[in-house]
């Protein structure tokens, strides 16, 4: 008897938590969404072969996995990327959890996962090759593999018209190959470049995770099984996250901890870098984005709707996922802070400098408060759902 009651204690939970923070709670909980493996699909299987395939770049050296590395929850570890040349002037992000972006990048000059993967392919910072050589090497590693995932009988015909590099970005050279080629040739090309960024699109969004401490925790709350996932310490933090007095929630909500959205934070050492502004006109310009004829949405709200203007896009950056953060060091859209207790230090001092806009308000917590945060922080890792053969380059025909 005094052993039932006993163990009755123990399971019981030690915090009680009011329904609308039960409701909260649920909200960020991991939803099927993200936990669910899709089939693997011959589109995503070809973007795989894609995203680990060094031979996609100019030297042979380079795949998206080069900077966006599994272990690491997709990122590199380094402050700024860099294909082993010259640094690029971001942070890598991760890839997970993308599916209900609307806009990617930091400043999120591109309006579709598939239309971002072009960007890195063409950069002379990252894979550095041109629209036409990637055509030339789809031609000659994956005719077959093209073939039947996109029933493109005419694009890869007409690689032998076609020069080595060419490209309407990056060197002069290629620029002139590109602008000496012909409507129906340059056509021809930029269907297979958009093909190629739906396969690694396809590949991205299919990255799934398994509950963390916190989504486990969460779920328990409604059942009778093991409250105790999350000491008090975290639970301390958790409740802190949710609270009004650090507002974390505003933008770090939904099960991937982000709303997606652009936000001034006055992150110190930005440089002359202006976020979001600058994305708008790249973003309406872009013959890959959601209006163009290589988009197959029926919709573009998050277009027609931009908003293009104000004092709040300026030094806008988008609100990183924080699901794995314990793997995703150094943190911001500059990697400026090396560990995630100087985050929370200056979230808690947030100096603004004179005259810059920041969404942010000093939090005043005491230390003890924000290692609670920490603690609370250091739950939302987890495996991916996705076993080992899903993080492995692929030989296809
Ligand atoms: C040299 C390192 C490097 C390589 C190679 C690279 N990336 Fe990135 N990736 C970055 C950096 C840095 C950023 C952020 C740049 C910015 O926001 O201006 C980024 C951003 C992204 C984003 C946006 C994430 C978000 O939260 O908006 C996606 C998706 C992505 N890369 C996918 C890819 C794919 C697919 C490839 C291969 C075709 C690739 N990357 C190759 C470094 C790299
Ligand atoms: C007004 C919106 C907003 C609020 C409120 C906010 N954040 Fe952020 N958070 C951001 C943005 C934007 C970034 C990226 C800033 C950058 O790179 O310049 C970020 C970055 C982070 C990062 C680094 C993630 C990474 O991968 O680089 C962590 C950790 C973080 N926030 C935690 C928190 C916590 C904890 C709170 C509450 C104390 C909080 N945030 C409140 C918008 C917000």
């Amino acid at each position: 008897m005094t052993l039932f009651i006993a163990s009755e204690l123990v399971s019981k939970p030690e915090h009680k938590w009011s329904q609308t923070e039960e409701a909260m709670l649920a909200t960020l909980a991991l939803s099927d969404e993200y936990q669910q493996v899709p089939e693997k699909s011959p589109l995503i299987t070809f973007g795989q072969a894609l995203f680990f395939d060094k031979g996609l770049s100019i030297n042979g050296q380079v795949a998206c996995a080069s900077c966006h590395q599994p272990a690491l929850f997709f990122t590199d570890g380094e402050p700024l990327a860099t294909n082993g040349l010259l640094p690029t002037p971001r942070h890598t992000p991760s890839v997970a959890l993308l599916n209900d972006a609307d806009f990617l990048f930091w400043d999120g000059r591109k309006d579709s996962l598939w239309a971002q993967a072009l960007e890195p392919l063409e950069s002379l910072l990252e894979h550095g090759a041109s629209r036409t050589f990637y055509l030339h090497y789809i031609k000659r590693n994956y005719p077959e593999t093209y073939q039947a995932v996109f029933a493109d009988e005419v694009s890869l015909a007409i690689a032998d018209e076609l020069p080595a590099q060419a490209s309407p970005v990056a060197y002069q050279d290629w620029q002139t190959n590109w602008q000496q080629m012909t409507d129906r040739q340059q056509q021809a090309v930029n269907q297979v470049f958009s093909n190629l960024g739906k396969a690694l699109a396809a590949y991205q969004n299919s990255i799934k995770l398994k509950p963390s401490k916190f989504d486990l925790y969460v779920h328990s709350l409604k059942g009778d099984s093991d409250t105790k996932i999350l000491d008090e310490h975290e639970i301390n933090g958790l409740k802190l996250f949710i609270s009004e007095k650090t507002q974390c929630t505003h933008c770090h909500n939904g099960a991937a901890l982000t709303n997606h959205t652009f936000q001034a934070t006055a992150v110190p050492k930005s440089n002359n870098d202006l976020g979001r502004i600058n994305a708008i006109n790249q973003l309406d310009n872009d013959i890959f984005n959601c209006y163009g004829q290589f988009s197959n949405k029926d919709n573009c709200f998050h277009l027609d709707y931009l908003k293009r203007e104000g004092i709040d896009l300026i030094k806008a950056f988008k609100v990183p996922t924080l699901r794995n953060i314990a793997k995703t060091t150094p943190y911001m859209h500059k990697g400026q802070f090396a560990q995630l207790n100087q985050v929370l230090d200056y979230y808690n001092k947030a100096n603004r400098p004179i005259q810059e806009h920041s969404e942010i308000v000093p939090l005043g917590l005491y230390p003890y408060q924000l290692k609670q945060l920490e603690a609370f922080l250091l739950t939302l890792s987890s495996d991916y759902a996705n076993d080992d053969s899903w993080f492995t380059p692929l030989d296809l025909p």
